[in-house]
């Protein structure tokens, strides 16, 4: 398999077996013709990108049952409105701005910018999510973006001042052309922001659970910069952010239009560094996943010899691949509590773990809960003190594998 961006030879990272679809949850009557592929990872010496082998078609993953809502987390919303702010502020003395939002999913962001008055368009191929943003008088269109969709974008609505993007690109295999939509959208000071789970973060971690089918690629400063270069745009910025467990909010514009800031030296220095750029790093990581995943099993196998049972916190996506890497079924986990109305009472993927209304975590005796939402660990802690006060205790993984 090469490279989907330079079309060079990819050297293999990891390889996690068999995976499901990380939001595949599924009732019982569809065990039988659950899917399943080749979970590998790669990187590319050339454009330094960290990508999936082997993808599921988009259609299978976005689709009208799409399982991920973003507004599930007060602080994720939070994010979205600070944000937001920043970029309404930015575009203040602009005369009849115009903001496009890829994958705008129930339209977190966007909520702001329709607040505002200000010319706004998502773009959702997930039916059912872009349905909650269009009920919220958002204007959205349910289509994968590629450099065609940007055409009939541009003749429609002219070109943007700001395109936007969160936890998305790395969803996409085409990304180039993707990049290609993009540039030709946007105005000649038009800019590109958008933000993702970070490489360096994931190596750093071992946080291999942000690896799943919709995860095509993990990002780094270099590789961004090597994709986009390919369309005449350049970074101007970097910011990380603590979202998804470690992000990288990257900035950019057409090549030579802006001042670079300092932090885009910053963070392609820190990466040579630290080898995020370099496949030796990327086989240390994988020796630390094989080491992670042993860890975490001898601590649920303790507590079941112990004969304590154990739920999961929160039926996220990311908890697919380790449940699936690691083997862990209903027979070590019981049930996995959550909010989300369209996972309730399903299954969780491959690992088949029933899923329950996170009303009933409350109602719950449960002396160990695995913390899925990692990412989201002090918003659930302060809401959960009555659990920890009644005994209860946490099975953390990130940034180390512990119970508190
Ligand atoms: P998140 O880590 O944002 O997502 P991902 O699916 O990308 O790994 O987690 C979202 C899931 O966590 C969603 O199913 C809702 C659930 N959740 C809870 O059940 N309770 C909570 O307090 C939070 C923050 C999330």
């Amino acid at each position: 398999m090469n490279c989907r961006i330079s079309g060079k030879k990819l050297s293999i990272v990891n390889d996690f077996g068999k995976q499901p679809l990380g939001n595949g949850f599924l009732n019982k009557e569809d065990f039988d013709n659950e899917f399943f592929f080749n979970m590998k990872t790669g990187f590319c010496n050339e454009s330094k990108m960290f990508q999936l082998i082997e993808q599921p078609n988009p259609k299978k993953m976005f689709h009208e049952n799409y399982a991920f809502f973003s507004s599930s987390s007060e602080n994720m919303k939070e994010h979205f409105r600070n944000w937001s702010n920043q970029i309404i502020k930015s575009i203040e003395k602009k005369n009849d701005p115009f903001i496009i939002e890829l994958g705008c999913n129930d339209g977190i962001f966007l909520e702001n910018i329709r607040d505002n008055n200000i010319r706004h368009l998502g773009i959702e191929p997930s039916a059912n999510v872009a349905q909650v943003a269009k009920n919220k008088d958002i204007n959205v269109i349910t289509e994968f973006f590629n450099a065609n969709v940007a055409n009939k974008i541009k003749d429609q609505n002219g070109k943007a001042d700001y395109f936007i993007s969160a936890n998305v690109m790395c969803h996409i295999p085409h990304i180039l052309d993707v990049a290609k939509g993009i540039e030709l959208l946007l105005n000649e000071n038009g800019i590109l922001v958008f933000e993702d789970p970070y490489l360096g973060s994931v190596i750093n971690k071992t946080s291999y659970d942000q690896i799943y089918d919709e995860h095509v690629y993990l990002f780094s400063a270099h590789s961004v910069n090597y994709l986009f270069n390919k369309v005449n745009m350049e970074l101007i910025k970097l910011e990380p952010q603590s979202t998804h467990g470690g992000s990288m909010r990257y900035t950019l514009g057409k090549i030579g239009k802006y001042q670079k800031d300092l932090s885009v030296e910053y963070y392609l220095n820190l990466e040579k560094k630290d080898g995020v750029e370099n496949y030796e790093k990327m086989l240390d990581f994988n020796n630390n996943v094989l080491k992670h995943k042993n860890e975490f099993n001898k601590i649920l196998n303790k507590i079941k010899k112990e004969n304590l049972n154990i739920c999961g916190y929160a039926a996220t996506s990311k908890s697919t691949t380790m449940l699936n890497y690691c083997q862990i079924n209903s027979k070590i986990i019981d049930y996995i509590f959550d909010t989300t109305d369209i996972k309730i009472g399903k299954f969780s993927p491959g690992t088949h773990i029933p899923i329950k209304d996170m009303k009933k975590f409350k109602e719950s005796d449960y002396k160990y809960s695995v913390l899925f939402a990692w990412n989201h660990q002090k918003e659930i802690m302060e809401k959960e003190t009555n659990y920890m006060n009644n005994g209860g205790r946490w099975i953390i993984f990130q940034p180390e594998i512990k119970i508190i």
